[in-house]
């Protein structure tokens, strides 16, 4: 396993529509490789997520894990979740305010609005088939990972750039109120 590097905004390859994956190269042994190497880097770099455009790689595959995330405390834990060609049904109309940050958008944060509660259907590593509800801040990093897939950044879905924070200055400013926020997600949503 190799630890990739992660391109950052700015970098076109953020930009490009991801390709779907066919079943034939899903099996072929240089695309497991590549998913082992995209788990390993989104591990080392502490990421919720990553998507494998922010490896180089513009294909249709993200990697979703959270387990007591030191990036996102708040966040509740979810278990390790490759995902191929997903697609996203929203199953609300609503939306609720998820303060997200990206490995390849260094050091800020911002408000964007998700939907809390969407199916997802894609495939697994092995071809088997997703089909899952997301609810709640995992629905968020299943939208953020996903739009990844699309050649889009959180940065595109920011109403107000005044909740645009470096990392510092979030814990020093925000983060009290917004765990908060977090917290009645979680009990609303269940995750
Ligand atoms: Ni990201």
């Amino acid at each position: 396993m190799t630890i990739r590097k992660i391109a950052t905004v700015g970098n076109p390859v953020l930009r490009q529509v991801a390709r779907p994956v066919t079943p034939d190269e899903l099996r072929a042994p240089e695309t497991q490789a590549f998913i082992d190497d995209l788990i390993e880097t989104m591990h080392d770099a502490n990421g919720a997520g990553l998507a494998a455009n922010q490896i180089y790689t513009p294909i249709r595959i993200c990697a979703i894990e959270i387990k007591d995330n030191p990036r996102y405390p708040y966040k509740p834990n979810y278990p390790l979740t490759v995902l191929v060609n997903p697609e996203i049904t929203k199953l609300t109309d609503e939306t609720f305010g998820n303060v997200e940050g990206c490995l390849s958008v260094p050091n800020l944060r911002g408000e964007v609005q998700r939907c809390p509660i969407i199916r997802v259907k894609g495939q697994g590593r092995s071809g088997a088939p997703i089909d899952v509800e997301v609810r709640g801040l995992t629905a968020g990093t299943f939208q953020h990972e996903i739009d990844h897939l699309d050649g889009k950044l959180f940065l595109d879905r920011v109403t107000d750039p005044r909740t645009l924070a470096t990392w510092t200055d979030f814990e020093r400013f925000h983060q009290a109120a917004f765990v908060e926020r977090a917290r009645a997600i979680v009990a609303r949503f269940g995750s």
